[in-house]
């Protein structure tokens, strides 16, 4: 247990600033930015409906749902050889590891939902959301502009 608490400390480091838009997916090929965008559109609905499981108390309804998010992502999607070699050239180590951060805990999710263990589930719940916000705030300003700097700074005036 306090391996796993030591473990877990280490993924609360969560990074700021937003300066590296530029090196992100907007440097990926058209094909690739698009798959990419649907993707995404999909981790959206997931956590939607893992969120009216949760609530629900539906645990069981949430296995599949959290394991196809840990399967269906375009980085682990049956791209060609090319497709593999631009991503991890073109994406930054540390958008990679978020990445990989985000999937541990869909993996994490799956498993403590099989068990229906409740408490865990809304921890594994909430650490994956902050893997979205993460990621986001350092490469998605472009798409979600309330995490720009100056926004955020605004935001404390009103
Ligand atoms: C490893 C990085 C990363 C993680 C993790 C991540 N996202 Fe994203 N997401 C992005 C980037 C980058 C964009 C913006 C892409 C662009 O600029 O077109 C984006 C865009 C989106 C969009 C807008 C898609 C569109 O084109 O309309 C949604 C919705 C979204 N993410 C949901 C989520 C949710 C929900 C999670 C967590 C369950 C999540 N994302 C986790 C990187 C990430």
């Amino acid at each position: 247990m306090k391996l796993l608490v030591i473990i877990l400390s280490l993924f609360f480091i969560v990074p700021t600033g937003s300066a590296n838009e530029g090196s992100g997916v907007s440097s990926l090929s058209p094909e690739l930015q698009l798959l990419f965008s649907e993707e995404m559109v999909e981790l959206k609905k997931g956590m939607n409906q893992i969120m009216d499981a949760y609530v629900a108390g539906q645990w069981n309804d949430i296995v599949p749902i959290a394991k196809k998010m840990e399967n269906s992502y375009v980085l682990r999607k049956g791209l060609s050889q090319d497709q593999m070699d631009q991503l991890h050239s073109k994406l930054p180590k540390e958008f990679l590891s978020l990445d990989e951060r985000f999937h541990y805990y869909s993996r994490m999710l799956a498993h403590v939902s099989e068990k229906k263990k409740v408490e865990l589930i809304g921890f594994y719940f909430s650490k994956m959301s902050e893997t979205c916000v993460s990621c986001h705030r350092l490469y998605a300003t472009r798409k979600f502009p309330s995490f720009k700097p100056d926004v955020e700074a605004d935001k404390h005036h009103h």
